[in-house]
């Protein structure tokens, strides 16, 4: 029998989110105003140890309503890590700006601190860490040079809802927070997304143009060149369950990620990357990096091999200055990024969501050591074949 298929993420709803977002419908309060809204805002505020959050309608309209706030524009520069999803980059390129991509620290896959003094120039407005697979970005560093250049901190935590950094809550750490509640994130509403700040001018000034710049006190009166950002009363409805049932969400994340840890550490050829002691990751996609020479087979390889197993993976993202949009500008400047590279080419996620059963993780594990060792006999099969000479085969005598 075929096993069945594992897919690499899949969104954890219960009853209680079919029952609040049905009442939400049923209110009939279903756009950008009602009560789950303020609900949600609230109780995200709190649990991410901010003054304010405001929901959005994703984590890229999140990061492009953080930088239009901040008043980031054309000609600007802004640094951020070219190992993260396409959305971080692009913010800043629909201000007008550019992301001068600095490369990650091998330990953390985030930022790495110690490169970005070298890339700040007078354009520089500020900088982007992102908390790279739910692994919080080495922040002290970073607030640091940012308050000596005076620069601000956006911090992409898209991948890190509930994170923490020496005990503090990523999201509360830099300017503002943003976060992505798309269907294989930590909490989701679907598509979604929520900034976070502790700033009132700042709050103020998101609000106004996720909201297309509409005067609070005037309606029609728009002062400002505005979006439409805002999250449903129903996205919210469904957040507010989420909230609810988060702690139980991500203590099975953590007791996954754990096993994977467990089942692959002796492994051949698989590197993990271990939290950095001031760290709580969020337990987002497990991911490892596959070395060909001594795993068996390319990190490719092991995706096709999986996915014949009927099991899902993902290769790590492409990083952002091999990408066309980004690719000349890299050039020009001479962005030279071994370990973002590194990490781009030997990169896997593997399945991550709370469905999944130890079972199941297990039957990754075995998978995965299977085909490398099956990759590995065959390698030293055809060594053995080429080194081995071949003996003469006495030719038959032809009947007379
Ligand atoms: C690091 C990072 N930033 C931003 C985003 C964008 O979030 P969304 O897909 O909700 O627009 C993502 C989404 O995957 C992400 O991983």
């Amino acid at each position: 029998m075929k096993p069945s298929f594992i897919p690499v993420s899949m969104p954890d709803l219960s009853e209680l989110e079919t029952r609040y977002a049905s009442e939400a419908v049923a209110s009939t309060w279903i756009s950008s105003t009602g009560a789950f809204l303020d609900r949600f805002e609230e109780e995200f505020a709190v649990a991410s140890d901010c003054r304010f959050a405001l929901g959005t309608t994703s984590g890229t309209t999140a990061l492009h309503l953080a930088l239009a706030a901040l008043g980031l524009g054309q000609g600007d520069e802004v640094i951020v890590p070219s190992m993260t999803y396409i959305a971080t980059a692009n913010a800043v390129r629909y201000c007008g700006a550019e992301p001068i991509f600095v490369d990650i620290d091998p330990a953390t896959w985030c930022l790495d601190p110690s490169q970005i003094e070298a890339a700040i120039t007078p354009k520089t407005k500020g900088i982007i860490p992102v908390h790279l697979l739910g692994h919080p970005a080495d922040m002290d560093p970073i607030m640091k040079l940012a308050v000596t250049h005076g620069l601000w901190v956006v911090e992409d935590a898209a991948e890190a809802t509930f994170a923490s950094y020496k005990g503090r809550m990523c999201g509360s750490l830099g300017t503002v927070g943003t976060f992505s509640f798309f269907g294989n994130k930590i909490l989701t509403s679907g598509e979604g997304g929520a900034v976070t700040c502790n700033d009132e001018a700042l709050r103020h000034r998101m609000a106004l143009l996720r909201g297309q710049g509409m005067d609070p006190q005037k309606r029609y009166h728009f002062p400002i060149v505005g979006y439409n950002y805002r999250l449903t009363n129903v996205a919210a409805a469904i957040l507010c369950a989420q909230m609810e049932r988060r702690d139980g969400i991500i203590a099975r994340r953590q007791a996954i990620v754990r096993m994977y840890a467990e089942e692959l550490a002796d492994v051949p050829g698989i590197a993990i990357r271990q939290d950095a002691p001031w760290a709580e990751s969020a337990p987002w996609m497990f991911s490892c990096l596959i070395d060909p020479t001594t795993f068996g087979c390319r990190r490719d390889d092991l995706a096709a091999a999986l996915k014949e197993r009927e099991i899902d993976s993902r290769p790590m993202f492409i990083p952002i200055h091999r990408l066309p949009p980004y690719r000349q500008s890299a050039k020009k400047r001479h962005a030279v990024l071994p370990v973002t590279d590194r990490l781009g080419a030997l990169g896997i996620m593997l399945p991550t969501y709370p469905q999944l059963t130890d079972a199941d993780v297990l039957r990754i594990c075995s998978s995965i050591r299977d085909i490398g060792r099956s990759h590995l006999n065959r390698r030293i099969a055809a060594q053995v074949h080429r080194i081995t000479p071949t003996p003469s085969v006495a030719q038959p005598r032809k009947a007379a």
